[in-house]
């Protein structure tokens, strides 16, 4: 069945290419309808929409005929996603903040369908606190967003607040939809650790079939980024908090790396495992140290981002060892938020390595959670894997994942460590050959 697309237009020059978007969309076999602000019909007119759609475009709250056809509620519900393109910074500050004074911001209060945000405005309006205040609250209540990135804007000048490119804006809702299908698929079948890999074929050439040949396919002259184990944020010179991760998947993919010709750095945090061979060691013990180490060691071709960062440290370390108190009152402990490397690397505006793979370590609505976290880190792969722990992924030898290319979700079976790191290293070499290929 045609999934519906409800595509909300605000007034902003990029308006234009949406017409693109949807021309796109409907070759893949999605209905669109377009819902626009006054000031979107000033850039762009409801006849090249209409034209280009196939449907009626709708704008006004109090259009009598439009209320009585199809009605404003109706038209969020019966949508299977909202896009907001252009989004400004004006309609931003609406979404932020509940506004309901025109047809579109209407729609948005009263959906509970998923929301994907196309921001595009002149870099002064994206970077005013105004605007990343209003991201943040709508980060907050869960709207997705894809970009802005870096580049030309129509004011002659260069910086951030382009609008993401149609068919990243179309890959971005097709990671959603398919999102959508993996949670209904879970709520249906109650079992989060259940294998998903029915629901999608790989697409690409079998992997497996490849390795027959018998060789690895060469990352000579490339060179690797990789993080591993886990972060320790200390408390006090002889406590810390931390996770279980053991490093094993980190080390398994350097080495796999390595071993395809690439130059190897490994950025690790406290673990008991050897170096991995023809691999340089660096180790860390905070996520501060982590981010600094990866920074310095950039550019770098590929990344990959295995280590398990704690999200918080604590805010004040204590220089001595805390001391139980006499009256019994344990101590509290405030945290503040890590640096995010992953975001920080795969949303670098200079010298971005070519590919940035990250991992999700969840415990439940694993494929859900993956594809939001990709979209919003803003890597190219994301690695998902189960780390409940009757699964023994942390510490243990094997693993299961799912690798998100911003097309498709690959489920690969239940193997040992050392063998998706093979595979992994194997589809980024085949990829570096495609890519060399094109060029
Ligand atoms: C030529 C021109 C281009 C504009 N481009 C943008 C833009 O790209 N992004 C933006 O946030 N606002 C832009 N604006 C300002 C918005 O159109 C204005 O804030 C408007 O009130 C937005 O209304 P809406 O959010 O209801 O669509 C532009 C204005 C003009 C005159």
């Amino acid at each position: 069945m045609k999934k519906h697309i409800l595509l909300i237009l605000t007034g902003g020059i990029a308006a234009y290419k949406c017409l693109e978007f949807i021309r796109r969309a409907r070759d893949q076999d999605y209905h669109i309808t377009c819902v626009t602000t006054a000031a979107a019909e000033k850039f762009i007119t409801p006849l090249s929409l209409t034209a280009i759609s196939g449907e009626p475009v709708y704008n006004d709250l109090f259009d009598r005929q439009a209320e009585a056809d199809i009605g404003h509620i109706a038209l969020a519900r019966r949508a299977d996603l909202i896009v907001v393109a252009p989004a400004t910074a004006d309609f931003l500050a609406k979404m932020a903040h509940g506004f309901a004074d025109s047809l579109a911001s209407a729609i948005l209060l009263a959906t509970e369908k998923p929301v994907l945000i196309a921001p595009a405005m002149n870099p002064s309006m994206w970077h005013h606190p105004a605007t990343q205040d209003n991201l943040a609250l709508l980060e907050k209540r869960g709207i997705y967003r894809i970009g802005p990135g870096m580049g030309a804007m129509a004011e002659a000048e260069t910086g951030m607040g382009r609008m993401a490119e149609p068919l990243e804006i179309l890959e971005a809702v097709n990671d959603l939809l398919t999102a959508q299908r993996a949670k209904d698929v879970l709520s249906f079948t109650h079992s989060l650790s259940e294998p998903l890999s029915s629901l999608d074929p790989p697409a690409r050439a079998p992997i497996d079939a490849q390795q027959d040949v018998g060789e690895k396919t060469s990352l000579q002259g490339y060179r690797a980024l990789v993080t591993s184990g886990p972060t320790r944020e200390p408390i006090d010179p002889v406590r810390y908090l931390s996770n279980h991760s053991s490093g094993k998947q980190g080390h398994a993919i350097a080495a796999a790396l390595a071993q395809r010709g690439a130059e190897t750095l490994l950025v690790t945090g406290p673990v008991s495992l050897p170096d991995p061979p023809d691999v340089t060691v660096q180790k860390v013990e905070t996520a501060e140290e982590m981010l600094a180490a990866c920074q310095d060691a950039l550019p770098r071709d590929i990344v990959v981002c295995a280590a398990a960062v704690a999200d918080w440290r604590v805010a004040a370390t204590h220089m001595q060892k805390l001391k139980k108190q006499e009256s019994g009152t344990p101590p509290s402990l405030v945290l503040s938020e890590n640096p995010d490397i992953l975001k920080t690397i795969s949303q670098m505006t200079e010298d971005r390595p070519s590919l940035v793979v990250g991992f999700a370590a969840e415990t439940e609505n694993v494929l859900q959670h993956a594809i939001a976290k990709r979209l919003r880190k803003g890597c190219d792969w994301l690695v998902a894997n189960d780390v409940s722990p009757a699964t023994g992924t942390f510490g243990g030898d094997r693993n299961e994942i799912h690798l998100l290319d911003g097309a498709t979700i690959h489920s690969w079976p239940r193997m040992q460590k050392t063998d998706i790191a093979d595979r992994l290293a194997e589809e980024i070499a085949q990829y570096f050959r495609a890519v060399s290929c094109l060029e």
